[in-house]
């Protein structure tokens, strides 16, 4: 029997919840249809999509997966900036991914916070405290892009334009901007990395210049791809945590009050962010090498896998209540930075970020709440990701 094609139309777009809510009912997994058209499969139940997140039967290669759209489909074929370590499998993936392991953990990130903490404060500085103020457009947005650009080691002095150059990546309806955009970062970064490689400096871009100055380890193609891997995973990403994050906070009035008297709950709170409205939606694209049987189903090998964060991240046979927003929970093993090899690399920073960003932004404006004059903010359009295109609010009672 040929299983029904779930449209992922503007019924999803509105309220994914409800969608998800319906389809785990149904079943683990479920026939759609993604970039305007080529079938895929959706994983909607927490068990079957941990599962499957590492599972080796489901690969990435960008090559390969890129013969699989149909013919004439031209959305995939960006072969050059997909030769990175989310699209590759091991070895590939294993070198590229350890050449930036160390830089990403814990322990190192944890360096960042002074520099982060005091970005975040230079932002707020920045924001109208009477007037009405788009959390984010003014907030949200520029500082993540500001945190990768001191990661990598962007001077001061060009980070207006590295944040510029960047913006298009965020949002699919400026892709029209996004190629000259891309252009002027791909003329950029490898001057950039030559100044590094000239003068070394104890940031990311020097580390990795060093390490493709070592040809075995890392291609000056691979570096660029890996750059840009990083600014797109980086960036929108945690824009939607720190923008989601706020919008839960200010809709649920209790656990706004809860967190400002009990600011020791707020690296659980962030962790509650992720898992009940996860940036990143279903942009997790796999696809088989061989038949995957998932309970009653069988997908053929070649054919794309999406497995729905958001939907596993609300299932009530793994989470209690998942529609609460609880900062108590005993036990939070959310997938919103996925599972296995591909594990987000960046989710250290991406919890210092959203920690430091929401904890400094209720401790400087501890009456803020949504602004009762606007309208009520939307989703951006992507299937893929989930996050807001606005979020206005009052900083201070009026
Ligand atoms: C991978 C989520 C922030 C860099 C991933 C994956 C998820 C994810 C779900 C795995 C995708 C898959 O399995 O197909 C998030 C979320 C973030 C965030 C929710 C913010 C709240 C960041 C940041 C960086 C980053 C700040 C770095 C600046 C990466 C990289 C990968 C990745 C490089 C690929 C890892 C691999 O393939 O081994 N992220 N991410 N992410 N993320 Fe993040």
């Amino acid at each position: 029997m040929t299983p029904q094609v779930e449209p992922l139309d503007s019924d999803f777009l509105q309220d994914p919840y409800a969608v998800y809510r319906r389809l785990r009912q149904r079943g683990p997994v479920h026939r759609v249809e993604i970039w305007g058209g080529v079938p895929a499969w959706l994983v909607t139940r927490y068990a079957e999509a941990r599962e499957l997140l590492a599972d080796p039967r489901l690969a990435k290669d960008h090559l390969r997966a890129e013969r699989l759209f149909p013919p004439g489909f031209a959305g995939g074929a960006r072969s050059g900036w997909n030769a990175n370590m989310l699209h590759t499998d091991p070895p590939d993936h294993t070198r590229l991914r350890r050449l930036v392991n160390k830089a990403f953990a814990a322990r190192a990130v944890q360096h960042l916070r002074p520099r982060i903490e005091q970005v975040t404060d230079e932002l707020l500085d920045t924001l109208d405290p009477t007037g009405p103020v788009d959390l984010i457009q003014s907030f949200a947005l520029p500082l993540p892009i500001r945190i990768i650009g001191l990661l990598l080691g962007v001077p001061e002095s060009d980070h207006e334009r590295f944040t510029e150059w960047s913006e298009p990546f965020i949002d699919s309806r400026a892709s029209f901007r996004r190629g000259s955009a891309e252009r002027e970062l791909a003329e950029y970064l490898p001057r950039l990395l030559a100044a590094k490689r000239a003068n070394p400096e104890p940031d990311l871009l020097s580390e990795l210049a060093a390490a493709s100055a070592d040809g075995d380890r890392l291609t000056e193609a691979e570096l660029l791809t890996m750059t840009f891997l990083l600014i797109l995973a980086g960036y929108e990403t945690t824009v939607n945590l720190i923008g989601n994050g706020a919008h839960a906070l200010l809709t649920n009035p209790a656990r706004l009050a809860e967190l400002q008297a009990r600011p020791e709950l707020l690296p659980a709170a962030v962790e509650e962010f992720l898992r009940i409205a996860s940036p990143v939606n279903i942009a997790t694209t796999r696809f088989t090498t061989e038949p995957v049987r998932i309970g009653e189903v069988e997908i053929p090998a070649g054919e794309f896998v999406l497995i729905g964060l958001l939907a596993a991240n609300h299932d009530e046979v793994q989470f209690t209540g998942p529609d609460e927003l609880d900062f108590t929970r005993a036990v939070n093993a959310h997938l919103a930075f996925g599972h296995g090899i591909h594990y987000c690399v960046g989710a250290p920073l991406a919890r210092l970020e959203g920690e430091v960003a929401l904890g400094r932004l209720l401790a400087r404006f501890p009456g803020i709440a949504l602004d009762a004059d606007a309208p009520t903010p939307g989703r951006r359009q992507s299937t893929l990701m989930h996050g807001l295109t606005a979020l206005p609010v009052r900083l201070t009672a009026a």
